[in-house]
């Protein structure tokens, strides 16, 4: 388990090109399945959730090429329709397979899906939506075993906007018979890129980004070259990094109003942003001041997966931050880790009350999920003094060459190989 070493106190000064959305090459990677024909997807990320798509993809029977600029999937000799559950275990976006192998095989069967250990995480609304479409749905042993002679188009009302059962409906109603109607869909850019994608090989889904998603189902979809959208939640992490420790910064590849909710955050801590196209601007002078009170929501909302990083950057902001998660039960393993490093910091249930501290000292950290582990190195950049972070394969799951990227920034991390 590698560690990371950094010396704190630099300021962060550069420019980040950004990977492509790890939230958006996931799903595409599932839905490669759909066509018999080469998908070719640009900028995937080296990250270990990719790479354990890839596995599960090799293991359906697809025959995977890669190479630096990008990732080609031929799904034609695909034969399985059973994804192994050592795999699923790593991989919460495994579920994803659900759809898109139930779409090329009429069944699909699967374990009970792994991931980020940040709260309960049930999967009631994608089984039950595949229901909707016509699916039969066994649960046992752990696996769950579904099968559909023919999957039928249906009108569906989720309980919640779930960015994942949009999505996994999305992949089990393109070649459905017929007209599927998704009502309080996810409106994640994520989601407009799924569509984008599949409309691009053919398929006929419109109204992503809002918050009623027709798809009329097609016979069949062809291959396609496709570039992904930027990763807003890297995006969100660097520009939080360079506020909360000062410097300059200009991430490109996401457009500002991907990540809207946190500019306007940014921005009431006293940090100056300029955006033009998909650049974003950020300079700050590294003693903010600290807003009142953050809320995790849905898109377009404050997103849950930049909740940890912006507690740390409330750690040593001038005043108190309330922080509610409405999203995730358990996501606030990184507090108690903070508070190592001299944080003020006092959770009860979904809520964190954050007083900033005049300065962070050095320590021994550990990350315990992906988000949560960027929070401890972004606390570690600004704190006085040495400090190790260990158990680097959460940040792992996420960032490609974090650390590559910060030293260009001008921070002091290195790897350290245990
Ligand atoms: C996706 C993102 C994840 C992000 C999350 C919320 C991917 C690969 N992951 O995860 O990074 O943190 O969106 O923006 O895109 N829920 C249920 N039943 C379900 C499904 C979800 O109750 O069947 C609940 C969850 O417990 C949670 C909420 O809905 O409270 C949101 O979850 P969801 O939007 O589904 O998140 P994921 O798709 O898992």
């Amino acid at each position: 388990m590698d560690k990371f070493i950094i010396d704190g106190g630099e300021k962060l000064y550069g420019k980040i090109a950004l990977q492509s959305a790890k939230n958006t090459v996931l799903p595409l990677l599932a839905a490669s399945v759909l066509t018999d024909e080469q998908v070719r997807i640009r900028n995937v990320p080296t990250i270990n959730d990719v790479e354990n798509m890839l596995h599960i993809l090799s293991e359906v029977g697809c025959v995977i090429r890669r190479n630096k600029e990008y990732v080609v999937i031929d799904s034609s000799n695909a034969v399985s329709h059973e994804i192994p559950a050592r795999l699923t275990r790593e991989l919460r976006s495994s579920v994803f397979m659900l759809g898109s192998v139930l779409t090329r095989f009429q069944r699909a069967k699967i374990s009970y899906p792994g991931g980020c250990d940040i709260g309960l995480r049930p999967i009631d609304l994608h089984l039950s939506s595949l229901k909707r479409l016509g699916v039969k749905i066994i649960e046992k042993d752990g696996y769950i075993e579904c099968q559909a002679e023919k999957l039928q188009g249906a009108e569906i009302l989720l309980d919640f906007p779930s960015v994942g059962a949009t999505e996994n409906i999305i992949l089990a109603a393109v070649k459905a018979e017929g007209c599927t109607i998704i009502r309080n869909a996810a409106k994640e850019p994520e989601i407009i890129d799924l569509q984008n994608f599949l409309n691009a090989m053919g398929a006929r889904i419109r109204g992503a980004g809002g918050g009623t998603i027709v798809i009329e189902g097609v016979k069949r979809l062809r291959g396609i070259d496709y570039t992904p959208i930027g990763d807003r939640i890297e995006a969100g992490t660097y520009l939080i990094a360079a506020a909360t420790c000062g410097g300059e910064i200009q991430t490109i590849g996401v457009p500002p109003e991907n990540i809207a909710a946190l500019l306007h955050k940014l921005r009431e801590n006293g940090c100056k942003i300029h955006t033009k196209n998909d650049k974003i601007e950020l300079s700050s002078d590294g003693r903010l001041k600290s807003v009142n009170i953050v809320e995790t929501m849905p898109f377009p909302g404050f997103p849950t997966d930049m909740q940890a990083q912006y507690g740390a950057l409330c750690a040593t902001a001038r005043g108190t931050t309330l922080i509610v998660e409405n999203l995730f039960e358990t996501r606030y393993r990184y507090a108690a880790e903070l508070k190592r490093m001299g944080a003020d910091v006092i959770v009860r249930d979904r809520t964190a009350i954050i007083r900033g501290v005049e300065r962070l000292h050095g320590a021994c950290v550990t990350a315990s999920d992906l988000r949560g582990g960027a929070a401890l190195v972004i606390a570690a950049l600004k704190a006085e003094g040495q400090s190790a972070v260990m158990d680097l394969s959460h940040v792992d799951r996420g960032y490609a060459d974090f650390e590559g990227k910060l030293k260009k920034l001008g921070a002091k991390i290195k790897r350290v190989r245990i």
